[in-house]
């Protein structure tokens, strides 16, 4: 049996993905803020070290799998917690457990990034160089004094910032026999989801894209190709993102791939 660490894993995607990787026989090590083996709140510096200690204390020096789900949307009334769960909640995990994941067999993380990491470039994410310095504070500072458009600032610049740390990490984790990739769903019926179409300020626009598969996606429509891609099945995938979106980027962006 093989233990797979997972963030996330309460509600949702990762509720999901839990179910899938459970019934493919692995052991989970949830952290989440409820319903998981290890309560953490992954919005601050100390919740993130006590995951990483709670998790290394049941685990001891190896963990096979790591499948990074928690997430905040932009609709989130602490603005910062979305740049610090989203981003610092994510590539502190990766950072912390690289050396357990190390010593597993076969081992490969997955961590769930978004259609919105393609929404804006590198290069104009006006969050890019503070997260990229680790400087939580500055940006969480940046999307709390950004007014109404905030919310989609920190959520936006949060995936793309975030999709970019895991490419900038192919190489290393390659070298230490580690396989990470990113998925990027599209609109998903999960709890998050329907928190944002129910708010007056990104409802609408959210609720406007219908992708060419004519409906939005089950949350076990993630699950199965996360748990394709921690299988050895997926053997030489490594630092790709797949996206999962029901066509939608295909059709905004046919050219940009
Ligand atoms: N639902 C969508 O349409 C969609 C689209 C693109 C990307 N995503 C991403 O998928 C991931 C899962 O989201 P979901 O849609 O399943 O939403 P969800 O709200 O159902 O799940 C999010 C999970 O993260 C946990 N979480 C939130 N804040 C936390 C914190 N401070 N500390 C620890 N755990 C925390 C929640 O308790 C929950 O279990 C997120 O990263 C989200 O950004 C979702």
């Amino acid at each position: 049996m093989s233990i797979i660490v997972m963030s996330g894993c309460a509600t949702g995607i990762g509720a999901a993905t839990r179910k899938a990787l459970e019934a493919a026989g692995h052991q989970i090590v949830g952290i989440d803020v409820r319903d998981a083996e290890v309560i953490a709140d992954l919005s601050t510096c100390e919740g993130r070290r006590q995951a990483v200690a709670d998790v290394q204390a049941r685990c001891g020096k190896s963990m096979d799998g790591l499948v990074l789900c928690a997430g905040l949307g932009p609709q989130t009334k602490r603005v910062g917690n979305v740049v610090s769960v989203n981003y610092f909640g994510a590539t502190e995990l990766l950072d912390a457990f690289l050396p357990l994941l190390r010593q597993g067999r076969q081992p490969a993380a997955v961590v769930i990034s978004s259609v919105a990491s393609a929404h804006l470039a590198f290069d104009k994410n006006p969050l890019a160089s503070a997260l990229e310095a680790g400087e939580e504070d500055k940006a969480r500072a940046m999307v709390e004094q950004a007014g109404e458009q905030g919310g989609n600032l920190a959520y936006a610049g949060s995936k793309n910032a975030l999709t970019v740390a895991v490419r900038k990490r192919a190489a290393a984790w390659g070298q230490a026999g580690v396989r990470l990739n990113t998925i990027a769903p599209g609109a998903t019926e999960t709890p998050l989801l329907q928190a944002g179409l129910q708010d007056p300020r990104y409802g609408e626009s959210i609720a406007r894209f219908v992708p060419p598969l004519g409906r939005r996606a089950d949350p076990a429509e993630m699950a199965s190709v996360i748990a394709f891609l921690m299988s050895e099945a997926a053997s030489y995938v490594h630092g790709a993102q797949i996206v999962i979106d029901g066509g939608i980027d295909a059709v905004m962006r046919p050219a940009g791939f």
